[in-house]
């Protein structure tokens, strides 16, 4: 009950075309209920009476009303789409708004298929409920109500035994609905699973085919569409089961109707004309009370979805902005880390325990360690993106839970590990945080993320477009935008995340000379496998097991001989290679020779 007041408060802002629909629709059931009645002095004064003039009379009365009739439908049907089409809009629109407010541990959690079903399928559903249901059942009621009192004006005997099977009938109906509700839900939640396996293999094809896992995740793929179609044949079982029987109901309706009726008029009590008239309003009442089950099964179909909708809905963003944060605009991009502890939500162990430094403006910290040591969850703090479970990141000396998210955001550009990007123009890629950007801007971005150039060499230059229909990138390609892509922001505070693992060493040595300009003047996190890409910062972050265990500048940390100094060195044997090798087997044999004695 819950449920449908939320559902129908989507349709309070389109409370006036609801009004004319509805009006629209009670004039037309008027109508309906007009036309037997005509039809029913048309026999009798007309054919019965032998009046012909009468008779043509009511002929074109009945081809009037049903032309004014056609109207009232045409103009309820259009209202009922518009209305209907424009809840699902609102309701997309508030569940990707809400999608987008909600904190990075939601997805690491969520899967893809299960989050578009709703977005999808489960709003299609709602948008059928409105604009299937509701006619039906508003035409059951008005049509009960009127011909329940026409029936016994006329003859009250009769009109017993024509609503007789009705209770029958609305009870069957109300209880098949209440069966079919947990068996929709099970259908819904198994079109998100069968979705995810989808979304999984299409996103994963290479993966999938590089180990030749086709047939096993066809299985996969097999084994979830067969549970959809199970959970689909069941509640289809129940469906096909009830409908036949709610037929046979409704048919001995209409036949103790004949028979009653029929005996009346030869014994003289009844009108034929009447009793034509009756025959319709029992069809007429009949239609919607048989349509019942189905409504009922449109109805418990959109709950079902509404459920989960709403259950997405009403998932709190834990990074929620205060009520009384400050909007620190602009900021001098001091980064404070005060004992900062972080455990990834259902993570065993902490990913960062006890970190604590100063980055000052337009400083450089470079931060570098193993695989999994903590470096992105690290950088992924200073936007918020996770909050700390213990200590403090503070931002010009605010805790950064006490700003404003936009403004917190909008001066920290970020090129992260995956960087991604959007199936439109390269240049909309990369003016993504900025739409407004002039092209100049763009370009000099570019220019400096060192991406000018292949920019230009593309066929249709900046609106080229990306992805799907357009041009594929390369790995370095792929950061270089990203790069521009958080330079154009001109923000205080830049992040980059192993923004050149992936390229080859003379591309690499363009954006390290890129980024030298674009980190001038911004307090800059550079995370890099490649340590010679972080000779120059001011301070580099040794992280292991996320903690630091050593920090200090490049000079510094070779003279300590420590961690850093046996990464460095490990890392320079590698590069000494001999240049023959082909560039595939190096890395396996540089690793090799990693761990050999030199
Ligand atoms: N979304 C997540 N949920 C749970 N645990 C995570 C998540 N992301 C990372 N972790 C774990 O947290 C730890 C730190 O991960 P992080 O991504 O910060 O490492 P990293 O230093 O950036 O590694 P790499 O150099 O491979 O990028 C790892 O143990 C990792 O398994
Ligand atoms: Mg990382």
């Amino acid at each position: 009950m819950k449920l449908a007041f939320r559902v129908f408060g989507y349709l309070k802002p389109y409370w006036r075309p609801v009004v004319v629909l509805y009006v629209a629709l009670f004039a037309g059931l008027g109508l309906q209920l007009v036309i037997p009645l005509v039809l029913a002095r048309a026999i009798d004064d007309g054919v019965v009476g032998g009046d012909r003039g009468f008779l043509l009379n009511a002929a074109l009365l009945i081809v009037g009303l049903t032309v004014l009739q056609g109207g009232f439908t045409f103009l309820r049907s259009y209202l009922v789409q518009t209305v209907a089409e424009r809840v699902g809009f609102d309701l997309r629109n508030a569940l990707y708004v809400h999608l987008q407010g909600l904190p990075f541990s939601f997805y690491d959690r969520s899967q893809t298929g299960q989050l578009m079903t709703r977005a999808t399928d489960d709003i299609n559903n709602i948008r059928a409920m409105l604009v299937m249901a509701m006619r039906p059942l508003v035409l059951a009621a008005g049509t009960f109500v009127a011909i329940t009192i026409i029936l016994i004006r006329t003859d009250a005997v009769l009109a017993a035994v024509a609503l007789a099977p009705l209770p029958f009938l609305i009870w069957f109906a109300v209880r098949f609905g209440v069966a079919m509700r947990p068996m929709f839900f099970q259908v819904q939640q198994q079109f998100g699973v069968m979705t995810s396996a989808l979304q999984e293999n299409v996103a994963g094809n290479r993966v999938v085919r590089a180990f030749a896992q086709e047939r096993g995740e066809s299985e996969r793929f097999e084994t979830e569409l067969e549970e959809l179609f199970e959970a689909n044949l069941r509640t289809a079982r129940r469906w096909s089961f009830s409908y036949p029987l709610t037929l046979l109901l409704s048919g001995a309706g209409l036949a103790a109707v004949l028979w009653l009726g029929g005996y009346r008029v030869l014994t003289g009590s009844l009108s034929i004309g009447t009793l034509v008239a009756f025959n319709r309003y029992m069809i007429l009442l009949n239609e919607p009370v048989r349509w019942l089950g189905f409504v009922i099964n449109r109805i418990a179909r959109a709950v079902a979805s509404a459920e989960r909708i709403f259950e997405t809905l009403d998932t709190e963003p834990t990074i929620a902005e205060r009520p009384d944060a400050v909007a620190l605009r602009p900021m001098r991009g001091e980064v404070r880390f005060a004992d900062v502890s972080f455990a990834f939500a259902g993570a065993a162990r902490d990913a960062l325990t006890g970190i604590s430094f100063v980055a000052r403006p337009g400083t450089v910290t470079a931060l570098v360690g193993p695989t999994g040591s903590g470096k992105s969850a690290l950088v992924g703090l200073i936007p918020r993106f996770y909050d700390p479970t213990a200590g403090r990141v503070e931002i010009d000396g605010h805790d950064a839970r006490e700003l404003t998210l936009d403004s917190l955001r909008s001066q920290i550009g970020t090129a992260l590990q995956e960087s991604f990007l959007f199936s439109v123009t390269v240049r909309e890629n990369i003016a993504y945080g900025r739409p407004d950007a002039t092209m100049d801007e763009i370009v000099a971005a570019a220019t400096a993320a060192q991406a000018h150039g292949f920019i230009s060499a593309m066929p249709e230059g900046y609106e080229t477009e990306v992805g799907e229909r357009g041009v594929t990138l390369s790995g370095g390609q792929k950061q270089r935008l990203a790069i521009a892509r958080a330079l154009l922001q001109d923000p205080k505070i830049l992040l980059l995340d192993d923004a050149t693992a992936s390229v080859d060493t003379e591309t690499e040595h363009a954006i390290r000379e890129a980024l030298r300009a674009a980190m001038h003047g911004r307090t800059s996190f550079v995370i890099a496998q490649r340590l010679t890409t972080v000779e120059d910062a001011d301070q580099i972050l040794v992280l292991q097991d996320g903690r630091i265990v050593e920090r200090g500048t490049h000079p510094e940390l070779i003279r300590r001989a420590g961690f850093y100094r046996e990464l460095y060195d490990l890392q320079r044997r590698d590069d000494q290679e001999p240049a023959f090798l082909p560039v595939d087997a190096k890395p396996g044999v540089a690793a090799v020779a990693g761990v050999a004695p030199p």
